[in-house]
Protein backbone atom coordinates (compact mmCIF):
# COMPACT_ATOMS: atom_id res chain seq x y z
CA UNK A 1 0.00 0.00 0.00
CA UNK A 2 0.88 3.67 -0.21
CA UNK A 3 2.16 5.55 2.16
CA UNK A 4 -0.46 8.25 3.69
CA UNK A 5 0.55 10.88 1.27
CA UNK A 6 -0.59 14.67 1.80
CA UNK A 7 -2.52 16.14 -0.28
CA UNK A 8 -0.63 18.27 -3.13
CA UNK A 9 2.61 15.81 -3.06
CA UNK A 10 3.16 13.13 -5.41
CA UNK A 11 5.50 10.34 -6.45
CA UNK A 12 7.47 11.88 -9.06
CA UNK A 13 7.16 9.22 -11.27
CA UNK A 14 6.49 11.08 -13.85
CA UNK A 15 8.78 12.47 -16.63
CA UNK A 16 8.09 16.27 -16.71
CA UNK A 17 8.60 15.76 -20.47
CA UNK A 18 5.62 13.57 -20.94
CA UNK A 19 3.10 14.88 -18.16
CA UNK A 20 1.44 17.36 -20.88
CA UNK A 21 0.77 14.37 -23.08
CA UNK A 22 -0.72 12.20 -20.90
CA UNK A 23 -2.37 15.23 -19.08
CA UNK A 24 -4.03 15.71 -22.92
CA UNK A 25 -5.20 12.51 -22.97
CA UNK A 26 -6.54 11.96 -19.91
CA UNK A 27 -8.60 14.87 -20.20
CA UNK A 28 -9.75 13.76 -23.23
CA UNK A 29 -10.22 9.98 -21.73
CA UNK A 30 -11.99 11.43 -18.61
CA UNK A 31 -13.82 14.56 -20.13
CA UNK A 32 -12.35 17.63 -18.55
CA UNK A 33 -10.85 19.43 -21.84
CA UNK A 34 -12.22 18.34 -25.49
CA UNK A 35 -10.82 20.02 -28.53
CA UNK A 36 -13.14 22.28 -30.01
CA UNK A 37 -15.03 20.80 -33.05
CA UNK A 38 -13.78 18.16 -33.18
CA UNK A 39 -15.60 16.60 -35.35
CA UNK A 40 -14.45 18.54 -38.18
CA UNK A 41 -10.94 18.13 -37.26
CA UNK A 42 -10.67 20.96 -34.77
CA UNK A 43 -10.33 24.67 -34.47
CA UNK A 44 -6.99 25.58 -32.94
CA UNK A 45 -6.41 27.17 -29.66
CA UNK A 46 -10.02 26.88 -29.01
CA UNK A 47 -11.03 23.78 -26.47
CA UNK A 48 -14.45 22.93 -24.33
CA UNK A 49 -14.79 21.71 -21.18
CA UNK A 50 -16.78 18.61 -21.00
CA UNK A 51 -18.61 17.06 -17.79
CA UNK A 52 -15.62 17.10 -15.33
CA UNK A 53 -13.85 20.02 -16.70
CA UNK A 54 -17.09 22.22 -16.48
CA UNK A 55 -17.22 20.89 -12.34
CA UNK A 56 -13.68 21.96 -12.13
CA UNK A 57 -14.04 25.22 -13.75
CA UNK A 58 -17.07 26.26 -12.25
CA UNK A 59 -15.54 25.35 -8.19
CA UNK A 60 -12.34 27.41 -9.38
CA UNK A 61 -14.81 30.47 -10.41
CA UNK A 62 -17.12 30.44 -7.25
CA UNK A 63 -13.81 30.17 -5.09
CA UNK A 64 -12.46 33.04 -6.55
CA UNK A 65 -15.79 35.26 -7.05
CA UNK A 66 -16.73 34.29 -3.13
CA UNK A 67 -12.96 34.78 -1.97
CA UNK A 68 -13.55 38.48 -3.32
CA UNK A 69 -16.79 39.57 -2.54
CA UNK A 70 -17.10 37.56 0.40
CA UNK A 71 -13.64 37.80 2.21
CA UNK A 72 -13.85 41.56 1.41
CA UNK A 73 -17.02 43.94 2.16
CA UNK A 74 -15.59 46.32 -0.29
CA UNK A 75 -15.61 44.47 -3.58
CA UNK A 76 -18.88 44.04 -5.54
CA UNK A 77 -19.19 41.44 -8.51
CA UNK A 78 -20.37 43.07 -12.00
CA UNK A 79 -20.89 41.22 -15.14
CA UNK A 80 -20.65 43.45 -17.92
CA UNK A 81 -20.61 42.99 -21.62
CA UNK A 82 -18.24 41.21 -24.45
CA UNK A 83 -19.02 44.05 -27.03
CA UNK A 84 -18.81 47.31 -26.13
CA UNK A 85 -18.24 50.93 -27.44
CA UNK A 86 -15.62 51.09 -29.99
CA UNK A 87 -13.95 53.94 -28.54
CA UNK A 88 -13.13 51.74 -24.97
CA UNK A 89 -10.10 50.26 -26.82
CA UNK A 90 -9.42 53.38 -28.33
CA UNK A 91 -9.07 54.76 -24.55
CA UNK A 92 -7.52 51.95 -23.16
CA UNK A 93 -4.79 52.05 -25.45
CA UNK A 94 -5.45 48.34 -27.19
CA UNK A 95 -5.88 49.81 -30.41
CA UNK A 96 -2.39 51.67 -30.89
CA UNK A 97 -0.52 49.81 -28.41
CA UNK A 98 -2.23 45.98 -28.28
CA UNK A 99 0.02 44.81 -30.68
CA UNK A 100 2.63 41.53 -30.89
CA UNK A 101 5.71 41.96 -33.74
CA UNK A 102 5.16 39.05 -36.51
CA UNK A 103 7.69 37.73 -39.00
CA UNK A 104 6.72 35.23 -41.94
CA UNK A 105 9.24 32.37 -43.18
CA UNK A 106 9.02 32.70 -46.88
CA UNK A 107 10.25 29.01 -47.34
CA UNK A 108 7.98 27.11 -44.81
CA UNK A 109 4.65 29.85 -44.77
CA UNK A 110 4.96 29.65 -40.74
CA UNK A 111 4.25 32.66 -38.51
CA UNK A 112 6.58 33.69 -35.38
CA UNK A 113 6.14 36.64 -32.89
CA UNK A 114 9.49 38.42 -33.58
CA UNK A 115 10.06 38.72 -29.67
CA UNK A 116 10.35 34.65 -29.61
CA UNK A 117 12.08 33.36 -32.20
CA UNK A 118 14.93 32.02 -29.53
CA UNK A 119 12.04 29.55 -28.36
CA UNK A 120 10.14 28.86 -31.15
CA UNK A 121 10.30 25.66 -33.28
CA UNK A 122 11.01 25.57 -36.93
CA UNK A 123 7.96 23.90 -38.85
CA UNK A 124 9.60 21.79 -40.79
CA UNK A 125 13.02 21.22 -38.80
CA UNK A 126 11.76 21.12 -35.23
CA UNK A 127 15.12 21.07 -33.20
CA UNK A 128 16.18 24.20 -35.05
CA UNK A 129 14.41 27.65 -34.53
CA UNK A 130 13.30 29.81 -37.24
CA UNK A 131 16.28 32.08 -36.98
CA UNK A 132 18.75 28.95 -37.81
CA UNK A 133 16.54 26.21 -39.69
CA UNK A 134 17.74 27.85 -43.44
CA UNK A 135 14.42 29.42 -44.13
CA UNK A 136 14.25 33.50 -44.88
CA UNK A 137 12.05 35.61 -42.61
CA UNK A 138 10.32 38.54 -43.75
CA UNK A 139 11.00 42.16 -41.59
CA UNK A 140 8.85 42.45 -38.22
CA UNK A 141 5.67 43.73 -38.47
CA UNK A 142 3.30 45.19 -35.93
CA UNK A 143 -0.06 43.02 -35.81
CA UNK A 144 -2.92 44.36 -33.68
CA UNK A 145 -4.41 41.02 -31.35
CA UNK A 146 -7.79 42.44 -31.25
CA UNK A 147 -11.05 39.95 -32.86
CA UNK A 148 -12.67 42.40 -35.29
CA UNK A 149 -16.16 42.29 -35.68
CA UNK A 150 -19.38 44.18 -37.33
CA UNK A 151 -22.36 45.37 -35.43
CA UNK A 152 -25.11 45.57 -37.63
CA UNK A 153 -26.19 44.49 -41.34
CA UNK A 154 -23.39 46.70 -42.69
CA UNK A 155 -20.22 45.62 -42.64
CA UNK A 156 -18.54 49.08 -43.12
CA UNK A 157 -15.84 51.16 -40.94
CA UNK A 158 -17.91 52.79 -39.00
CA UNK A 159 -19.75 49.49 -37.35
CA UNK A 160 -16.87 47.94 -36.71
CA UNK A 161 -16.83 46.56 -32.73
CA UNK A 162 -14.50 44.27 -31.24
CA UNK A 163 -14.48 41.35 -28.78
CA UNK A 164 -12.71 41.99 -25.87
CA UNK A 165 -9.19 41.25 -25.12
CA UNK A 166 -9.78 41.86 -21.41
CA UNK A 167 -12.80 42.06 -18.98
CA UNK A 168 -10.78 44.86 -17.31
CA UNK A 169 -12.28 47.77 -19.45
CA UNK A 170 -15.86 46.80 -18.61
CA UNK A 171 -15.28 47.43 -14.91
CA UNK A 172 -13.76 50.73 -15.51
CA UNK A 173 -16.40 52.62 -17.85
CA UNK A 174 -18.80 50.84 -14.77
CA UNK A 175 -17.02 52.05 -11.79
CA UNK A 176 -19.38 55.27 -10.69
CA UNK A 177 -22.38 53.21 -11.52
CA UNK A 178 -21.10 50.61 -9.08
CA UNK A 179 -20.09 52.48 -6.36
CA UNK A 180 -23.18 54.78 -6.44
CA UNK A 181 -25.54 51.67 -6.59
CA UNK A 182 -24.18 49.84 -4.14
CA UNK A 183 -23.36 53.41 -1.86
CA UNK A 184 -19.87 52.35 -1.25
CA UNK A 185 -17.05 54.25 -0.92
CA UNK A 186 -13.13 54.30 -2.11
CA UNK A 187 -11.29 51.60 -1.79
CA UNK A 188 -13.78 49.92 -3.49
CA UNK A 189 -13.16 46.64 -5.74
CA UNK A 190 -15.24 45.71 -8.75
CA UNK A 191 -14.83 41.34 -9.74
CA UNK A 192 -15.96 40.12 -12.64
CA UNK A 193 -15.33 36.48 -14.49
CA UNK A 194 -15.69 36.61 -17.99
CA UNK A 195 -14.56 35.61 -21.66
CA UNK A 196 -11.67 37.26 -23.66
CA UNK A 197 -11.14 37.13 -27.18
CA UNK A 198 -6.70 37.51 -28.40
CA UNK A 199 -5.73 36.58 -32.10
CA UNK A 200 -2.47 34.98 -30.80
CA UNK A 201 0.49 34.47 -33.31
CA UNK A 202 1.42 31.67 -31.49
CA UNK A 203 -1.13 30.00 -29.40
CA UNK A 204 -0.15 26.46 -27.78
CA UNK A 205 0.71 24.53 -24.68
CA UNK A 206 -3.32 22.87 -24.38
CA UNK A 207 -5.03 25.37 -22.72
CA UNK A 208 -2.33 27.70 -21.71
CA UNK A 209 -2.46 30.24 -24.41
CA UNK A 210 -5.50 30.49 -26.32
CA UNK A 211 -7.61 32.87 -28.41
CA UNK A 212 -10.59 32.79 -26.73
CA UNK A 213 -10.30 32.01 -23.14
CA UNK A 214 -11.79 33.21 -19.62
CA UNK A 215 -10.33 35.82 -17.12
CA UNK A 216 -11.15 36.80 -13.14
CA UNK A 217 -10.05 39.80 -12.82
CA UNK A 218 -10.26 42.45 -9.82
CA UNK A 219 -10.01 46.04 -9.77
CA UNK A 220 -9.29 47.17 -6.67
CA UNK A 221 -10.14 51.61 -6.50
CA UNK A 222 -7.99 53.65 -4.22
CA UNK A 223 -6.88 56.70 -3.21
CA UNK A 224 -3.06 57.97 -4.98
CA UNK A 225 -0.67 57.42 -2.00
CA UNK A 226 -2.26 54.75 -0.61
CA UNK A 227 -1.49 52.76 -4.14
CA UNK A 228 2.00 50.82 -3.42
CA UNK A 229 0.61 50.19 0.33
CA UNK A 230 -2.27 48.20 -1.81
CA UNK A 231 -0.31 46.78 -4.49
CA UNK A 232 2.31 44.66 -1.68
CA UNK A 233 -1.48 44.17 0.17
CA UNK A 234 -2.79 42.37 -2.94
CA UNK A 235 0.31 40.40 -3.83
CA UNK A 236 -0.01 38.57 -0.78
CA UNK A 237 -3.55 37.60 -0.96
CA UNK A 238 -3.22 36.73 -4.60
CA UNK A 239 -0.56 34.31 -4.18
CA UNK A 240 -1.76 32.97 -0.86
CA UNK A 241 -4.88 32.06 -2.82
CA UNK A 242 -3.39 29.63 -5.02
CA UNK A 243 -2.06 28.22 -2.47
CA UNK A 244 -5.25 27.60 -0.94
CA UNK A 245 -6.60 26.06 -3.98
CA UNK A 246 -3.79 23.38 -3.15
CA UNK A 247 -0.67 24.05 -5.51
CA UNK A 248 2.40 23.49 -3.90
CA UNK A 249 4.42 26.07 -2.97
CA UNK A 250 7.90 25.63 -4.37
CA UNK A 251 5.57 25.31 -7.77
CA UNK A 252 4.95 29.11 -7.58
CA UNK A 253 6.63 32.38 -7.53
CA UNK A 254 6.79 36.03 -8.65
CA UNK A 255 8.04 37.70 -11.14
CA UNK A 256 8.83 40.94 -11.42
CA UNK A 257 8.28 43.63 -14.44
CA UNK A 258 11.59 45.36 -15.24
CA UNK A 259 11.19 48.77 -17.53
CA UNK A 260 10.77 46.82 -20.87
CA UNK A 261 8.08 44.52 -20.02
CA UNK A 262 5.81 46.73 -18.40
CA UNK A 263 2.37 47.38 -20.31
CA UNK A 264 1.62 50.73 -21.67
CA UNK A 265 -0.80 51.14 -18.70
CA UNK A 266 1.66 50.11 -15.80
CA UNK A 267 3.21 51.56 -13.18
CA UNK A 268 4.55 48.42 -11.38
CA UNK A 269 3.75 44.93 -12.21
CA UNK A 270 4.42 41.26 -10.59
CA UNK A 271 3.47 38.03 -12.27
CA UNK A 272 2.09 35.21 -10.29
CA UNK A 273 4.67 32.67 -11.85
CA UNK A 274 3.90 28.75 -12.23
CA UNK A 275 6.25 26.16 -12.94
CA UNK A 276 4.70 24.32 -15.84
CA UNK A 277 6.29 21.02 -17.53
CA UNK A 278 7.20 23.76 -20.15
CA UNK A 279 8.65 26.20 -17.81
CA UNK A 280 8.10 28.80 -15.37
CA UNK A 281 5.22 30.69 -16.88
CA UNK A 282 2.86 33.65 -15.98
CA UNK A 283 -0.79 32.58 -14.12
CA UNK A 284 -1.88 36.20 -12.82
CA UNK A 285 -0.55 39.66 -13.27
CA UNK A 286 -0.93 42.05 -10.39
CA UNK A 287 -0.27 45.53 -11.85
CA UNK A 288 -0.45 49.55 -10.21
CA UNK A 289 -2.51 50.76 -13.69
CA UNK A 290 -2.68 53.98 -11.36
CA UNK A 291 -5.29 56.69 -12.77
CA UNK A 292 -4.13 56.04 -16.16
CA UNK A 293 -7.34 54.26 -17.51
CA UNK A 294 -10.06 56.37 -15.89
CA UNK A 295 -8.33 59.50 -16.73
CA UNK A 296 -8.10 58.19 -20.34
CA UNK A 297 -11.88 57.24 -20.24
CA UNK A 298 -12.54 60.95 -18.99
CA UNK A 299 -10.58 62.37 -22.09
CA UNK A 300 -11.99 60.07 -24.46
CA UNK A 301 -15.57 60.23 -22.99
CA UNK A 302 -16.04 63.90 -21.70
CA UNK A 303 -17.55 62.20 -18.66
CA UNK A 304 -16.08 62.92 -15.11
CA UNK A 305 -14.91 59.49 -13.22
CA UNK A 306 -13.75 61.36 -9.75
CA UNK A 307 -14.71 60.92 -6.59
CA UNK A 308 -15.11 63.36 -3.77
CA UNK A 309 -13.13 63.24 -1.05
CA UNK A 310 -15.31 64.70 1.92
CA UNK A 311 -12.35 65.12 3.76
CA UNK A 312 -10.40 67.26 2.23
CA UNK A 313 -13.47 68.86 -0.28
CA UNK A 314 -11.27 67.82 -3.30
CA UNK A 315 -11.92 65.48 -5.89
CA UNK A 316 -9.64 63.07 -7.08
CA UNK A 317 -9.76 60.00 -9.96
CA UNK A 318 -8.70 57.18 -8.28
CA UNK A 319 -5.80 54.64 -8.79
CA UNK A 320 -6.53 51.00 -9.66
CA UNK A 321 -4.64 47.87 -8.38
CA UNK A 322 -5.46 45.34 -10.69
CA UNK A 323 -5.09 41.52 -10.14
CA UNK A 324 -5.76 39.77 -13.06
CA UNK A 325 -5.79 35.40 -13.61
CA UNK A 326 -6.67 33.46 -16.62
CA UNK A 327 -9.60 31.22 -15.73
CA UNK A 328 -8.01 27.85 -17.82
CA UNK A 329 -4.85 29.06 -16.89
CA UNK A 330 -5.25 28.91 -13.39
CA UNK A 331 -7.13 25.14 -14.19
CA UNK A 332 -4.13 23.90 -16.11
CA UNK A 333 -1.90 24.15 -12.96
CA UNK A 334 -4.47 22.27 -11.39
CA UNK A 335 -4.19 19.55 -13.73
CA UNK A 336 -0.54 19.50 -13.80
CA UNK A 337 -0.05 20.13 -10.51
CA UNK A 338 -2.45 17.27 -9.60
CA UNK A 339 -1.01 14.74 -12.06
CA UNK A 340 0.29 11.67 -10.38
CA UNK A 341 1.11 7.56 -11.03
CA UNK A 342 1.74 5.47 -8.40
CA UNK A 343 2.74 1.45 -7.88
CA UNK A 344 0.44 0.10 -5.81
CA UNK A 345 1.81 -3.05 -4.22
CA UNK A 346 0.28 -6.01 -5.18
CA UNK A 347 -2.42 -4.44 -7.53
CA UNK A 348 -3.46 -6.47 -10.69
CA UNK A 349 -4.62 -3.27 -12.42
CA UNK A 350 -0.96 -1.58 -12.74
CA UNK A 351 0.32 1.61 -11.42
CA UNK A 352 -2.75 3.99 -11.05
CA UNK A 353 -3.40 7.38 -12.62
CA UNK A 354 -4.27 9.61 -10.07
CA UNK A 355 -5.25 13.26 -9.78
CA UNK A 356 -4.28 14.92 -6.25
CA UNK A 357 -6.97 17.49 -5.94
CA UNK A 358 -7.64 19.49 -2.86
CA UNK A 359 -11.09 18.18 -1.89
CA UNK A 360 -12.23 21.51 -1.82
CA UNK A 361 -11.57 22.18 -5.43
CA UNK A 362 -12.19 18.85 -7.04
CA UNK A 363 -14.62 18.26 -10.07
CA UNK A 364 -16.01 14.90 -7.84
CA UNK A 365 -16.13 14.78 -4.06
CA UNK A 366 -16.55 11.37 -4.19
CA UNK A 367 -17.95 7.94 -5.24
CA UNK A 368 -20.53 5.95 -3.79
CA UNK A 369 -19.85 1.56 -5.20
CA UNK A 370 -22.63 -0.46 -4.01
CA UNK A 371 -20.61 -3.59 -3.71
CA UNK A 372 -23.07 -5.74 -4.85
CA UNK A 373 -26.97 -5.76 -6.34
CA UNK A 374 -28.25 -7.47 -3.48
CA UNK A 375 -29.14 -7.40 0.25
CA UNK A 376 -30.39 -4.10 -0.27
CA UNK A 377 -26.94 -2.37 -1.07
CA UNK A 378 -28.01 -0.27 -4.59
CA UNK A 379 -31.21 1.44 -2.09
CA UNK A 380 -28.98 1.89 0.89
CA UNK A 381 -26.10 3.48 -1.88
CA UNK A 382 -28.97 5.45 -3.47
CA UNK A 383 -30.55 6.92 0.04
CA UNK A 384 -26.85 8.39 0.56
CA UNK A 385 -26.20 9.65 -2.92
CA UNK A 386 -29.34 11.21 -2.37
CA UNK A 387 -28.11 12.97 0.68
CA UNK A 388 -25.01 14.18 -0.06
CA UNK A 389 -25.68 15.62 -3.68
CA UNK A 390 -27.80 18.00 -2.08
CA UNK A 391 -24.44 19.54 -1.26
CA UNK A 392 -21.41 18.41 -3.97
CA UNK A 393 -21.33 16.37 -6.69
CA UNK A 394 -21.49 12.94 -6.09
CA UNK A 395 -21.08 9.86 -8.80
CA UNK A 396 -22.24 6.31 -7.68
CA UNK A 397 -20.87 3.66 -9.82
CA UNK A 398 -22.32 0.10 -10.05
CA UNK A 399 -20.39 -1.35 -12.63
CA UNK A 400 -17.06 -3.20 -13.05
CA UNK A 401 -14.63 -4.56 -9.88
CA UNK A 402 -14.32 -2.43 -7.06
CA UNK A 403 -10.49 -2.08 -8.23
CA UNK A 404 -11.65 -1.13 -11.77
CA UNK A 405 -14.57 1.45 -9.83
CA UNK A 406 -11.24 3.03 -7.87
CA UNK A 407 -9.32 3.41 -11.26
CA UNK A 408 -12.10 5.32 -12.50
CA UNK A 409 -12.62 7.59 -9.10
CA UNK A 410 -8.95 8.46 -9.08
CA UNK A 411 -8.36 9.72 -12.89
CA UNK A 412 -11.19 11.99 -11.52
CA UNK A 413 -9.48 13.32 -8.82
CA UNK A 414 -12.50 12.27 -6.19
CA UNK A 415 -10.97 12.61 -2.91
CA UNK A 416 -13.27 9.64 -1.05
CA UNK A 417 -14.47 6.33 -2.65
CA UNK A 418 -17.61 4.64 -0.64
CA UNK A 419 -18.00 1.38 -0.69
CA UNK A 420 -21.68 -0.09 0.77
CA UNK A 421 -21.24 -3.96 1.95
CA UNK A 422 -23.01 -6.80 3.26
CA UNK A 423 -22.38 -4.99 6.68
CA UNK A 424 -25.77 -2.74 7.23
CA UNK A 425 -25.47 0.71 9.00
CA UNK A 426 -21.54 1.37 7.66
CA UNK A 427 -19.57 1.99 4.92
CA UNK A 428 -15.81 1.88 4.09
CA UNK A 429 -14.73 5.58 3.24
CA UNK A 430 -11.47 5.11 1.12
CA UNK A 431 -9.41 8.18 1.32
CA UNK A 432 -7.78 8.46 -2.63
CA UNK A 433 -4.47 9.32 -1.52
CA UNK A 434 -3.28 7.25 1.25
CA UNK A 435 -5.80 4.39 0.01
CA UNK A 436 -6.42 4.28 4.04
CA UNK A 437 -10.21 3.03 4.57
CA UNK A 438 -12.57 3.32 7.47
CA UNK A 439 -15.55 2.15 8.15
CA UNK A 440 -18.18 5.32 8.95
CA UNK A 441 -22.23 5.14 9.87
CA UNK A 442 -24.29 5.26 7.40
CA UNK A 443 -25.47 8.51 8.54
CA UNK A 444 -22.39 10.14 9.50
CA UNK A 445 -21.10 9.69 5.95
CA UNK A 446 -22.63 13.52 5.46
CA UNK A 447 -20.55 15.22 8.65
CA UNK A 448 -17.46 13.19 7.89
CA UNK A 449 -17.41 14.49 4.20
CA UNK A 450 -17.96 18.00 5.31
CA UNK A 451 -15.37 17.91 7.62
CA UNK A 452 -12.61 16.45 5.12
CA UNK A 453 -13.98 18.50 2.12
CA UNK A 454 -13.74 21.84 4.00
CA UNK A 455 -10.45 21.68 6.01
N1 LIG B 1 -6.27 43.18 -17.63
C1 LIG B 1 -4.91 42.83 -17.60
C2 LIG B 1 -4.58 41.70 -18.46
O1 LIG B 1 -5.38 41.24 -19.25
P1 LIG B 1 -2.66 40.04 -19.02
O2 LIG B 1 -1.38 39.76 -18.30
O3 LIG B 1 -2.60 40.31 -20.47
O4 LIG B 1 -3.33 41.22 -18.24
C3 LIG B 1 -3.99 38.41 -17.51
O5 LIG B 1 -3.63 38.80 -18.80
C4 LIG B 1 -4.08 36.90 -17.40
O6 LIG B 1 -4.96 36.40 -18.40
C5 LIG B 1 -2.76 36.19 -17.66
O7 LIG B 1 -1.98 36.12 -16.48
C6 LIG B 1 -3.22 34.82 -18.09
O8 LIG B 1 -3.50 34.01 -16.98
C7 LIG B 1 -4.51 35.11 -18.82
N2 LIG B 1 -4.30 35.10 -20.27
C8 LIG B 1 -3.81 36.11 -21.03
N3 LIG B 1 -3.76 35.74 -22.34
C9 LIG B 1 -4.20 34.46 -22.39
C10 LIG B 1 -4.38 33.52 -23.45
N4 LIG B 1 -4.12 33.82 -24.72
N5 LIG B 1 -4.86 32.28 -23.14
C11 LIG B 1 -5.15 31.96 -21.86
N6 LIG B 1 -5.01 32.82 -20.83
C12 LIG B 1 -4.55 34.05 -21.07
Amino acid sequence: MAKGLEFGKNSAMVDPKELMQKLVSLCKRRGFIFQSSEVYGGLNSCYDYGPLGTELKNNLKRRWMESMTRDFEDIEPLDSSILMHPKIWEASGHVANFTDPLVDCKTCKARFRADQLETSSCGQKPSKSPKNCGGELTAPRMFNLMFKTFMGPVEDSSAVVYLRPETAQGIYVNFLNVMNTSRQKIPLGIAQIGKAFRNEITPGNFVFRMREFEQMEMQYFVKPGTDSEQFERWKEIRLNWHLENGLKKEKLRFHQHGPNELAHYAKAAFDIQYEFPFGWQEIEGIHNRSDFDLKQHEQHSGKKLSVFDEATKSAFVPFIIETSVGCDRSLLTLLVDAYDEETVAGDEEGPRVVLRFHPRIAPLKACIFPLTKKEGQPERAQKIFDEIKKHWRVQMDESGSIGKRYRRADEAGAPFCMTVDQEAGSVTIRDRDSMKQERVGDTQVLEYLKKRINL
